[in-house]
């Protein structure tokens, strides 16, 4: 059986770099997506220091042409994906009312988060047929689930925060990843949505109750899913949350 390889986005720190120690621990080749060469070369760095089979992909997910890059390398070294973590993210309207966020800023939240992890996924797909067992995660958030922020008992509605179009990017990354499980759902590719958890990183902040190395579980257990395991679903730490 050939070596797994899967890519990880924004894996030059925070929850994609842990993922990517943890992934690569269990014998997968990462390769680490970053849009920076010399943050991405030090991931790289570290992650060989530990025993991983890493290297370094050029990737600013907002930038297509390096899609089409990071495609043509992989196809030329791996000829397949096993693995594709959608893991960049931005967050951009911490703590703005709804009422006053510019629609900017919705939108460069919308590139990044949405409309650019179509691109890549669009673009690697091919790739991800060739795999005997594909898997799509999509980093989503809790703050994604409509159920819970419509709810004034949930704890984000108690939570008062307010990352209105930073939410909405990722409930629409949910409609991603449900429409894209059902439309593979005869195929041997699974795709899902993790939360992490609220995560210690810079975006998660210091206040954080979760620690990095938990963080990373989600993604990596559906990365790592079985054939019986569940596709077009929105997990943390194997509980599905409500969209
Ligand atoms: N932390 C949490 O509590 C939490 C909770 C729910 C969901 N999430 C989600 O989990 C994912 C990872 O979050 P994190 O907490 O690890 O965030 P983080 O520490 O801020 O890391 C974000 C990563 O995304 C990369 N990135 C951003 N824009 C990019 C672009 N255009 N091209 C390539 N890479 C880009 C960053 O690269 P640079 O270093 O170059 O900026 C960095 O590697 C995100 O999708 C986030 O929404 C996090």
């Amino acid at each position: 059986m050939s070596k797994k390889v899967a890519l990880i986005t924004g894996a030059n720190k925070g929850i994609g770099f842990e993922t990517a120690r943890q992934l690569g621990a269990q014998g997968v080749t990462i390769l680490v997506g970053a849009r920076d060469e010399k943050r991405g070369t030090e991931a790289v760095q570290k992650l060989q220091a530990e025993g991983v089979d890493a290297q370094f992909v050029q990737l600013n997910v907002t930038d297509t042409a390096t899609h089409a890059n990071a495609a043509k390398l992989i196809e030329e070294n791996f000829g397949k994906l096993d693995i594709l973590i959608n893991n960049a993210g931005v967050l951009l309207d911490g703590g703005v009312k709804v009422s006053e966020t510019q629609t900017e800023t919705w939108r460069t939240t919308f590139e990044t988060n949405v409309f650019s992890l179509i691109d890549l996924t669009q673009a690697l797909l091919p790739l991800i047929k060739k795999s005997d067992a594909g898997r799509i995660v999509n980093l989503s958030s809790i703050l994604g689930s409509l159920t819970l922020n419509r709810d004034p008992n949930s704890p984000i509605a108690a939570s008062g925060f307010h990352n209105t179009a930073y939410n909405a990017s990722k409930a629409a990354l949910n409609m991603f990843t449900v429409h894209l499980a059902n439309e593979l759902k005869d195929t041997h590719i699974k795709v899902n949505s993790a939360h992490p958890g609220w995560v210690k990183t810079d975006m998660g902040g210091e206040q954080a109750p979760m620690e990095l190395v938990d963080g990373a579980k989600t993604s990596v257990a559906l990365a790592t899913l079985t054939d019986d395991g569940p596709t077009g679903a929105f997990i943390h730490l194997g509980e599905t949350l409500p969209w």
